[in-house]
C-alpha cells in the first residue's frame, strides 16, 4: 500500500472484484483514491471473499445515537437495564478497587450513560476524577465528554477517539492506577478467535494496581436471543451503515435489497468458547453495487452474506466457567463477579496476575 500525504492509493484485494471498466481483479490491488487511511480496512472488507465491514464502522455519530436509543428502550434486549441495575448496587465496590489518584478509563464508552453511576461513586470517594473514554466514534464521545464535565463538578474528561488497543497503549504511559471499564458486553463483539489475544494485550499494558471491569451477557435460551437480536436492529445494524458506505464511497447500495439475518450458535457448556449470536445482511437478489469513488463494482449472488462483524460472532453469551477460563488464559484472576436479580448478566472484575 502506498501513502502520499495521508492519502492511500492502493489496497490489497483477496477475493475477486470487477472495476467499472469491466476488468476482473483477482487477489490483486484495487485503486482507493482519496480514501482516508482509517477507511482502508473498510475497503479491504468490501473487496475480500467474505464481504464485510468492521464492526466499528456501524458507530458513526448517527449509529451511536441509534444504538443508544435501542438499548435504552428495548423490551427484549435488556442488557442496558441489567447492567445498570448491577452498577446501581456495585459502583461503590468498583470505586473501592483502585487507590487515588485513579484514572477511570472506558473502552467503547459510547454515551457513557451507565458509567455515570461509576463516575458518581468515584467522585464521592475521591472528590475529583480524570475520565478517559476510548471510542472510535470520536465526535460522539467528545460531545458526551463535554456534557459530563458540565454535569459533574470535579470531573475532567479527556476523550481518546480511536480503536480500543490504541487507547489502551496511549494510557499505558500514565503511572496512576487505572480502573478500566469495558461495559455493555462490547468485548463480546470482538472476533471470537482474537478475544484471548486482545485480553493478553490489555493485560500487558496494565500493572497489578489496575483493574479491568467487564460487562458480559450470560447465556440464555435461543428464542429470547433471536428476539433480542431481531428486527429492532435493522436501522442501526443495516440501513445506517449501508447509507454510510454510500456516502463514504459514493455508492448506490440499496438497503432494501438486503435483509438482516440472525442466528444462534450453541457451543458445549464445558468448553472455553461461549455461545454466540451471529448476524449478517443477506442479498435478496443477484445484484451489482457500484462504489464510484473506488471505481469498484461489487457483485452479489442471491442469498450472499455480507457481514458487519469482524469474526463469526455478533455477540457472545457466556457462562461462569468460560469467563474464568478467559481470565486464566490471559493473565488475570477473576476477583469479583456481580450479577443482576435474574442472574443473566455478569459484571466481572479482573485483577492482573503478577
Ligand atoms: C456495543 S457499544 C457499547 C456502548 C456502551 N459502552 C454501552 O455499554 O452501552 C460499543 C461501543 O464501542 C465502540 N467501538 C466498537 N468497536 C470499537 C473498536 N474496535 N475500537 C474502539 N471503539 C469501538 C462503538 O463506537 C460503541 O460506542
Amino acid at each position: 500500500m502506498r501513502h502520499d500525504s495521508g492519502v492511500s492509493y492502493v489496497t490489497k484485494v483477496t477475493g475477486s472484484v470487477t472495476t467499472k471498466s469491466g476488468d476482473v481483479i483477482k487477489n490483486n490491488d484495487v485503486i482507493t483514491r482519496d480514501v482516508p487511511p482509517s477507511l482502508i480496512p473498510v475497503v479491504a472488507g468490501l473487496t475480500s471473499q467474505r464481504k464485510r465491514v468492521p464492526f466499528w464502522y456501524l458507530f458513526d455519530t448517527r449509529g451511536s445515537e441509534l444504538f443508544e436509543a435501542v438499548v435504552t428502550t428495548s423490551k427484549t434486549y435488556g442488557l442496558w437495564q441489567k447492567e445498570y441495575s448491577i452498577l446501581q448496587s456495585h459502583s461503590d465496590d468498583i470505586a473501592s478497587k483502585t487507590s487515588s489518584p485513579v484514572i477511570l478509563v472506558e473502552l467503547g464508552s459510547g454515551a457513557s450513560s451507565k458509567t455515570r453511576l461509576v463516575i458518581e461513586a468515584m467522585l464521592r470517594r475521591h472528590g475529583s476524577l480524570e475520565f478517559v473514554p476510548v471510542d472510535v466514534s470520536k465526535e460522539h464521545i467528545e460531545e458526551v465528554g463535554q456534557q459530563l464535565e458540565r454535569d459533574y463538578e470535579g470531573l475532567t474528561v479527556k476523550p481518546f477517539g480511536g480503536l480500543y488497543m490504541d487507547g489502551v497503549r496511549h494510557l499505558s504511559t500514565r503511572n496512576e492506577p487505572k480502573m478500566m471499564l469495558f461495559l455493555g458486553n462490547s468485548f463480546s463483539n470482538t472476533c471470537l478467535h482474537e478475544q484471548v489475544d486482545m485480553m493478553r494485550d490489555i493485560r500487558a499494558q496494565l500493572t497489578t494496581k489496575d483493574r479491568l471491569v467487564l460487562g458480559l451477557d450470560m447465556n440464555k435460551d435461543r428464542n429470547s436471543l433471536l428476539e433480542a437480536y431481531g428486527q429492532q436492529w435493522v436501522t442501526f445494524q443495516k440501513d445506517n451503515p449501508i447509507g454510510r458506505l454510500n456516502k463514504d464511497f459514493d455508492g448506490d447500495m440499496d438497503a432494501a435489497k438486503f435483509e438482516l439475518v440472525t442466528d444462534v450458535i450453541e457451543k458445549p457448556a464445558d468448553g472455553d468458547t461461549p455461545n454466540y449470536v451471529m448476524g449478517y445482511w443477506r442479498s435478496l437478489a443477484a445484484q451489482r453495487v457500484n462504489f464510484r469513488k473506488l471505481d469498484l463494482n461489487l457483485d452479489f449472488h442471491s442469498g450472499e452474506k455480507f457481514f458487519f462483524t469482524d469474526g463469526p460472532n455478533w455477540s457472545c453469551k457466556w457462562n461462569l466457567h468460560q469467563i474464568r477460563r478467559l481470565a486464566e488464559k490471559s493473565g488475570f484472576a477473576l476477583e469479583d463477579y456481580w450479577t443482576n436479580e435474574a442472574e443473566d448478566y455478569g459484571t466481572v472484575c479482573f485483577a492482573p496476575v503478577p
